[in-house]
């Protein structure tokens, strides 16, 4: 594990983490836009794989202007979130009911990241980088649309789904 002093050093492993978490997310959403039954679900994920990957970028440019290498971490925390949308992707059932337990765990990877990006904002802030925090909010504010696309798609399924 690396010594973290500065507000710099700990921005370094935040990116990292995120960079990680991100690029699993590469892996993940295909899986969960493959398993997913409801047609704008699916959309969803495959325009928001789209954004992952441009969100990858950003973090390889983050990583640029902080002189920084982005790679060299793994994300455990995503690593588990994406093992329980995995759950949910074996389930039997009804297809709506199903569908709801996938943007369950869809939207806890939204969550997680945007919990990453905010910290890393708020550090990137600290130090005056403010292209740094121009990119990372750029992908801040894709999650929390995202976040709010699968609550909304949520809401119509919640319509025909039996109690
Ligand atoms: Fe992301
Ligand atoms: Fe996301």
């Amino acid at each position: 594990m690396a010594v973290k002093k500065t507000v710099k050093d700990l921005l370094e492993d935040e990116i990292k983490d995120l960079y990680s978490a991100e690029k699993q997310l590469t892996k993940a959403i295909p899986k969960m836009a493959k398993g997913s039954n409801d047609p704008a679900l699916q959309t969803a994920f495959r325009d928001h794989l789209k954004e992952t990957e441009g969100q990858v970028s950003r973090l390889e440019e983050v990583a640029k202007l902080l002189e920084i290498k982005p790679s060299g971490k793994k994300c455990m925390g995503m690593e588990g979130v994406i093992k329980e949308g995995a759950e949910a992707l074996e389930e039997d059932g009804d297809e709506t009911i199903l569908d709801l337990g996938i943007i369950g765990a869809g939207s806890r990877v939204e969550h997680y990241e945007m919990a990453g990006y905010l910290t890393a904002i708020s550090l990137a802030q600290r130090m005056r980088a403010t292209e740094v925090v121009t990119l990372l909010k750029a992908s801040l504010s894709e999650e929390e649309a995202a976040e709010t696309k699968l609550r909304k798609i949520a809401a119509g399924l919640m319509k025909t789904a039996s109690n």
